[in-house]
């Protein structure tokens, strides 16, 4: 096959469904040159077959527990035994679990922090430095609109999603004049395998009402964009974004009870 002149290399995690998948599409369209990583080999090997057939661009599946530990290490390690330099990292990889915190075992909630903090961070620390050596990268850190808010029954996931917001916002000013820029994509909820597996959980999400549920091709499309052009946040959807500078202008006391109230009023609690 006949390749296109090479463009930027894109690592994206969490590709071989929902968000991350179709930011994997919005890259191999712009003719990146695609490194996927998920568990499932199976998913990653299909898409990078198809999106090798329609793009003419270069695909590699690269199948990785990013959830155990040193993963991250280990995955730095697989692209430079294959002399793979990548130029922009999408951290998308995560997991949600949707239950009362006492009801969590343990090792559920570490599992949690594992992926969605631990492998994170990790690949940010493995990958950075050679970006900021090279002059050149762009890091998309998929966050979540529950980075700007306590969440009740998601306490612990929206607890690392204020994390990787936070830590976005800092690294965005110690990156600067350094030629690497770094985005975070706060998603507000949005049709994927997580939605589905939370509404099982909660049957409540089950019943939003459409104009609640973002798509997610228009939800990669902001994310890729506004990671290409440097933004620093990106808030996809009207509402989502009325709800984070509603949420950030607030008395913090007013916010927890509002987030307290409405999860009640979604599990059939006793409202306040
Ligand atoms: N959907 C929403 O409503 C929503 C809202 C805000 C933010 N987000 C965030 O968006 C990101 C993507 O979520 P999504 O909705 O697209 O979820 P999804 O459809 O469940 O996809 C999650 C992806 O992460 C991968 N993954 C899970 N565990 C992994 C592990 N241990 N190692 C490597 N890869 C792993 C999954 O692939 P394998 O199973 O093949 O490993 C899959 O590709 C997450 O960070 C999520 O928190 C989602």
């Amino acid at each position: 096959m006949e390749y296109k002149l090479q463009m930027d290399t894109v690592l994206v995690t969490g590709a071989s469904g929902g968000i991350g998948e179709a930011i994997a599409r919005c890259a191999a369209a712009e003719g990146c040159v695609l490194v996927l990583v998920a568990r499932s080999a199976d998913k990653l090997e299909a898409l990078a077959a198809e999106l090798k057939a329609a793009h003419g661009v270069p695909v590699r599946a690269l199948p990785f527990d990013l959830g155990t530990p040193g993963a991250a290490a280990a995955l730095a390690s697989a692209l430079k035994r294959r002399r793979i330099t990548v130029d922009v990292l999408v951290n998308n990889a995560g997991v949600l679990e949707n239950a009362p915190f006492v009801k969590m075992p343990a090792a559920r909630h570490q599992a949690l922090i594992d992926l969605n903090v631990g492998a994170l961070t990790g690949l940010l620390a493995a990958l950075l430095p050679g970006m900021v050596a090279r002059g050149h990268g762009q890091v998309l850190n998929v966050a979540s609109i529950a980075a700007f808010q306590p969440v009740p029954m998601l306490a612990t996931y929206a607890a690392t999603k204020a994390y990787v917001l936070s830590l976005t916002e800092s690294l965005a000013e110690e990156l600067q004049g350094t030629g690497v820029t770094i985005t975070a994509l706060c998603p507000g909820i949005t049709a994927t395998g997580m939605l589905s597996g939370a509404a099982e959980a909660n049957p409540a999400l089950a019943g939003l009402p459409k104009f609640l549920v973002g798509n997610v091709e228009q939800v990669a499309r902001e994310g890729w964009q506004a990671c290409r052009s440097g933004q620093v946040i990106v808030v996809p959807g009207a509402l989502n974004l009325a709800a984070t500078v509603g949420a950030r202008a607030m008395p913090k006391w007013l916010l927890r009870r509002l987030a307290g109230a409405v999860t009640r009023k979604m599990s059939g609690q006793a409202p306040d």
